[in-house]
């Protein structure tokens, strides 16, 4: 799969390409996909990463994080798909608490568009991406019962390296060199 890492190096926005979509920094205007994120997430997800009963975070919040946020060696990027031009998600890399397994990959897509390898083919571009950035690994962590992601991680060579039984479930932890 050919992909493109634009601006890595060199200070400029990141822009990350490949057959089917574009990956680059959110726009504020596009914080409503964001909260559709968060509505739609599983109720097994931690309650701290779904919305509140005060309905927080809102639109109003997510644009302040996007405007505060400057995707550069780490950061979460927007997936747009270039036939459609519509945004369908993120993948990035967040700093991970294990400084020696490498930032962590991350990935969520809204559910209409499931199933039709675009979480793959966008964490390809972003292993691409950190390795022009010069990490060395990555990891990722994934609840047990979430099929969909593990089968993500499988297909992008992660391997499983820890586990932690936790109330809601366990909390598989993998990584893979770059
Ligand atoms: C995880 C997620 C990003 C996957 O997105 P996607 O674009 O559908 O992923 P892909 O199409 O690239 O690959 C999904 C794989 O899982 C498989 N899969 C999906 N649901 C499955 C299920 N219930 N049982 C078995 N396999 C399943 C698919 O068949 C596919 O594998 P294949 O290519 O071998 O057929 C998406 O489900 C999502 O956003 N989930 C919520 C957020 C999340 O869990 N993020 C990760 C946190 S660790």
């Amino acid at each position: 799969m050919a992909t493109m890492a634009e601006g890595t190096a060199s200070g400029q926005e990141v822009r990350l390409e490949t057959e089917r979509l574009l990956l680059r920094p959110w726009q504020v205007s596009e914080a409503a996909v964001q909260r559709e994120l968060w509505l739609e997430r599983d109720p097994r997800v931690p309650p701290h990463r779904r919305i509140g009963a005060g309905g927080r975070p809102t639109i109003a919040d997510i644009e302040e994080w996007i405007r505060a946020s400057r995707p550069s060696t780490t950061g979460l990027l927007a997936v747009q798909r270039k036939d459609a031009g519509d945004v369908i998600g993120y993948c990035g890399l967040v700093d991970s608490d294990a400084p020696d397994d490498g930032p962590e990959l991350a990935y969520e897509l809204l559910r209409r568009v499931w199933g039709q390898g675009y979480a793959t083919e966008a964490a390809q571009a972003v292993l691409d991406w950190a390795k022009a950035s010069g990490f060395e690994r990555l990891c990722a962590t994934v609840w047990d019962w979430n099929v969909a992601s593990r089968r993500v991680l499988a297909k992008l060579g992660f391997v499983e390296t820890e586990r932690t039984v936790e109330a809601r479930g366990t909390n598989l932890r993998t990584s893979r060199p770059l």
